[in-house]
C-alpha cells in the first residue's frame, strides 16, 4: 500500500518516483520491489541535510543544511520541496547549482514544512 508524497527508490537502477495517487499494491522497479525512503531528521557527522525554512510573509527561502553541503557529479541535493497545506512546490538542482531555492507562496499557510533529497544519503525532512 502507498500513500501519497512518499517517495520510493529503486536500489538497481536509481529510479526514484512520488506517489501522486495511493494503490494497492507494491511499487516494482528493474522486477524487485522499491525502496520506502524514509525522512531523516536526526543528522550525525559533519554533512548536513535537513532543510531550514524560513519565511518572511509571502517568500519562503529554504536552505539545505547548517554547513553547505557538496554539489558536485557524484553527491549533491537533487531536489528540495516545499510542503504548503499538502501543496508541493519542487526546485530540482543540477550539481553546479547552489542547493538553496526561494518560493512565493499565495496566502496564508497553516503548514510548511521542506524535504531535500541527497543523491547519496537519501531524503530529510525540516
Ligand atoms: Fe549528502
Amino acid at each position: 500500500m502507498t500513500k501519497n508524497k512518499q517517495i520510493y527508490k529503486c536500489g538497481i537502477c536509481g529510479n526514484v518516483v512520488e506517489i501522486l495517487h495511493e494503490g494497492s499494491d507494491t511499487l516494482v522497479c528493474c522486477k524487485k520491489p522499491m525502496r520506502l525512503l524514509q525522512e531523516q531528521n536526526d543528522e550525525h557527522g559533519l554533512e548536513k541535510h535537513v532543510p531550514i525554512v524560513k519565511q518572511n510573509g509571502q517568500t519562503v527561502i529554504v536552505t539545505v543544511g547548517s554547513t553547505t553541503h557538496p554539489m558536485e557529479d557524484s553527491h549533491y541535493i537533487e531536489w528540495v520541496e516545499l510542503i504548503v497545506d499538502g501543496e508541493i512546490l519542487r526546485k530540482h538542482f543540477t550539481p553546479t547549482d547552489k542547493a538553496e531555492v526561494k518560493f512565493l507562496i499565495t496566502r496564508p499557510s497553516l503548514e510548511i514544512r521542506a524535504r531535500a533529497y541527497c543523491n547519496v544519503h537519501g531524503l530529510w525532512r525540516s
